[in-house]
């Protein structure tokens, strides 16, 4: 990406390869951004229960700051790349090029986690990636908190 958008940066007449890449990823970018705040509006309208209510509270507490870190840097990410990419502003384009690491390590350390619920605590984390939790209603009735 970085090499593709320098080469659009250097030449008035891209190669349709690079024009594909760097229009591909702005655009695949905003949809992400587009797609994060559609699902923050049913997340607040939906509540669900954190780990399908099978996980302590600490736990909870800890998934539950993590995935706000995941939305603010998918969000960062959008926000310093449409700076770098519109607005050429440099700074932007450093803390994009940063940013790639907090991100990755966010969503490496998520998947982890998801794997460690599902195939060594064997609980119902992962299930309630694919449906199978239990909601905030059905969860109110047996006492536990939504989030
Ligand atoms: C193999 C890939 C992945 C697996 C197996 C996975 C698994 C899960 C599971 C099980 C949950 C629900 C946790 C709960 O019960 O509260 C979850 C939530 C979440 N995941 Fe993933 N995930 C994956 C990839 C990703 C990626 C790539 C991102 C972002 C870049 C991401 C962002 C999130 C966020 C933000 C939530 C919280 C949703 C909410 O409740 O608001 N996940 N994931
Ligand atoms: C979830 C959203 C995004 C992710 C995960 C992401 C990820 C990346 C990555 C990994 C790179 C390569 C950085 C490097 O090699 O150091 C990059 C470069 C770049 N991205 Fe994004 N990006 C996102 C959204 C956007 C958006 C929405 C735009 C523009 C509207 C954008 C514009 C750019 C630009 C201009 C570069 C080249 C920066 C440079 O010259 O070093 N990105 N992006």
């Amino acid at each position: 990406m970085r090499r593709a958008m320098q080469r659009v940066d250097e030449t008035s007449a891209p190669s349709l390869g690079d024009f594909f890449i760097t229009t591909a990823h702005s655009m695949a970018g905003l949809t992400v951004l587009a797609l994060i705040v559609w699902r923050l509006k049913l997340r607040c309208e939906h509540p669900v229960i954190i780990g399908a209510g099978s996980v302590s509270p600490r736990w909870a507490q800890l998934a539950r700051v993590w995935h706000w870190f995941l939305y603010v840097a998918i969000i960062a990410m959008v926000a310093t790349g449409a700076a770098a990419y519109y607005l050429e502003w440099e700074f932007a384009v450093s803390l994009h090029g940063q940013g790639k690491w907090v991100l990755g390590t966010l969503v490496i350390g998520h998947m982890l986690a998801s794997l460690v619920h599902g195939f060594i605590f064997k609980d119902r984390v992962l299930q309630g990636m694919v449906g199978k939790g239990e909601d905030a209603d059905t969860m109110r009735g047996s006492g536990q908190s939504a989030d």
